[in-house]
């Protein structure tokens, strides 16, 4: 019976690989350590509340004292690190959460787990470090070529900036103590639960709402979406069978500009839901600042020594969370009650 330390399991990829490891397996136990900030929401995983193989603490990553106590209470097997702010534009406007949380929480949760499994000589069998990394920390792409696990780190935003500190903390962890540890660095997801600050969610709400659809800059930049359960399915075959120390890269080939996602749901829920749903929706804002051009993921090295690739096209997975959206209406209702249309009021002011 292993036990998982999942943080951040109240988030949107968070919520879903909870879900994805509790249909998978009978036999572990997730702990889900979450601050419940604006994006964490316990309606995400209110189906499995009663699971006994499931316990929610609400809780900061960087609280030694309560890290300390799950560790000491519990006999941790994995920690799998989701926990983090995680949006671009709040990083811009308040940069040091983001350190705090993404770089400190992190070391907080390294140095913990580091003294609760090294033994004389090692660290104990079986244990494993996961750090949920992102491909921003590779910058920005130009018109060619893929993000490789050798591309020099070089973030722009205060976000990737936040997270290159935290991967790099987890590398300096391997270096020095040999913990055994991974990070993944994943392309932009998209599915159930996400938090409607970001650009999918945000279009296919603000669509259903008959509300502007902003658009930075000229919509021409470039994203590599992926299905949040084909990056579930990664991150659990990273922990089985990663390489200890090794970073993997986690993407598809599934490159779209904004303009194309932003189309695509139009069309969709013009075509299946609502006439009045159409490009004159398109409101084209001031741009992001320091805006990344394009990411792109070469998958290569996941999918030749774990065999992992995205079983869901583009297609599919944008119709099923479109869908998704829709069964859920309430879920969004409640979100965009509180936090978010004060966070968005001010956006719109630009
Ligand atoms: P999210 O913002 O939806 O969720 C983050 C969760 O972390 C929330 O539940 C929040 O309450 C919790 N949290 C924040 N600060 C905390 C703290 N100090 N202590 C404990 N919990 C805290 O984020 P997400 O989109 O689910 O992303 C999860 C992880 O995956 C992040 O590390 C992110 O950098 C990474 N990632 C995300 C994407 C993406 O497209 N969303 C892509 C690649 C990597
Ligand atoms: P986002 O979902 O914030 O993810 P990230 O910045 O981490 O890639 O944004 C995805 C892309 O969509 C990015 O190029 C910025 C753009 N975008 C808009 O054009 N309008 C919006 O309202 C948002 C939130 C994003």
């Amino acid at each position: 019976m292993k036990t998982y330390l999942v943080t951040g399991g109240a988030g949107f990829i968070g919520a879903n690989f909870v879900h994805f490891m509790l249909n998978k397996y009978s036999d572990i136990n997730i702990i889900n350590l979450d601050k419940l900030t604006y994006a964490g929401n316990l309606e995400n995983l209110k189906d499995i509340e009663a699971n006994k193989n499931y316990s929610f603490v609400q809780g900061d990553i960087c609280d030694k004292k309560l890290v300390e106590k799950l560790f000491a209470e519990n006999e941790i097997d994995y920690v799998v690190n989701f926990a983090a702010e995680s949006h671009v534009d709040r990083s811009i406007k308040e940069p040091e959460i983001f350190v705090k949380t993404n770089v400190l929480g992190t070391v907080n949760l390294l140095n913990i787990a580091k003294n609760a499994w090294q033994v004389e000589g090692g660290f104990k069998q079986g244990k494993k470090f996961m750090q949920v990394s992102t491909d921003e920390v590779y910058g920005s792409l130009g018109k060619t070529g893929y993000f490789l696990e050798t591309t020099p780190l070089d973030p722009h935003s205060p976000y990737s900036a936040s997270k290159t500190g935290s991967d790099l903390m987890v590398k300096a962890y391997f270096d020095t103590y040999k913990m055994p540890v991974n990070t993944t660095r994943c392309s932009n997801n998209y599915g159930p639960y996400q938090f409607p600050e970001k650009l999918i969610p945000l279009l296919i709400n603000n669509c259903l709402n008959h509300k502007n659809l902003p658009v930075y800059g000229d919509g021409m930049n470039i994203r590599d979406w992926l299905y949040v359960e084909d990056h579930c399915k990664a991150i659990d075959m990273v922990i089985n069978g990663g390489r200890i120390g090794q970073v993997y890269n986690i993407g598809g080939h599934n490159e779209r500009t904004n303009m194309q996602i932003v189309k695509t749901i139009i069309n969709y829920l013009n075509e299946n839901v609502d006439k009045e749903v159409t490009e004159k929706l398109i409101t084209y804002v001031e741009d992001r600042l320091g805006h990344d051009k394009r990411y792109g993921i070469d998958p290569t090295k996941i999918k030749d020594e774990l065999g992992w690739y995205p079983e869901t096209t583009f297609e599919v997975g944008i119709k099923k969370t479109i869908k998704w959206n829709l069964d859920n209406k309430q879920w969004m209702d409640n979100i965009t009650t509180g936090d978010y249309q004060n966070y968005y009021k001010n956006m719109y002011k630009k």
